[in-house]
């Protein structure tokens, strides 16, 4: 009788990844779809796959990073202040696959490089900054 405790394991790890999916899909929803829904604002419609061709080529890390610092008329972080890396990410992931790509959400590993990729361009703006 250890198959239950496997079965167990393999159910709530199904879960785990669900969550991560309906995770990046409600914020998307809650968040970016006011914009990205209908590509209001020159926004890249989420399951346009022509419009995230070059997007999705950028990489995963680069288009995060940059995308939670603000892009032109895109707001910083979704326009959400208290939107974490994470979660903006996982909604990322979930429109760059609805428009084509096979991503998946980052691991700790790809979010300390999205977090180093920021880090860097905000030290570059203070730089700018000053007279
Ligand atoms: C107020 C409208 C608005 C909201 C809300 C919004 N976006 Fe955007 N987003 C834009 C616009 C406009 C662009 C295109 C920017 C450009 O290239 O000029 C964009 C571009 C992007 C890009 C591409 C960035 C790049 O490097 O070119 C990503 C990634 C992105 N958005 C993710 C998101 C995510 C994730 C959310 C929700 C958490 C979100 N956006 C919410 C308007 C919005």
């Amino acid at each position: 009788m250890n198959s239950l405790p496997a079965a167990l394991l393999a159910f709530s790890l199904s879960l785990m990844s669900a969550t991560a999916w309906a995770d990046g899909q409600s914020t998307y929803q809650q968040v970016c779809a006011v914009c990205h829904g209908q590509g209001a604002a020159g926004a890249p419609k989420a399951g346009d796959a022509k419009a995230w061709k070059k997007l999705i080529a950028e990489g995963q890390v680069p288009l995060t990073a940059d995308g939670y610092m603000g892009v032109r008329a895109m707001p910083a972080k979704g326009g959400k202040a208290d939107l974490g890396l994470a979660d903006f990410a996982e909604a990322v992931v979930y429109m760059a696959n609805q428009s084509g790509a096979n991503w998946k959400a980052p691991d700790a590993d790809m979010l300390k490089k999205m977090e180093a990729r920021i880090a860097q361009k905000n030290k570059a703006k203070a730089g700018n900054a000053k007279p």
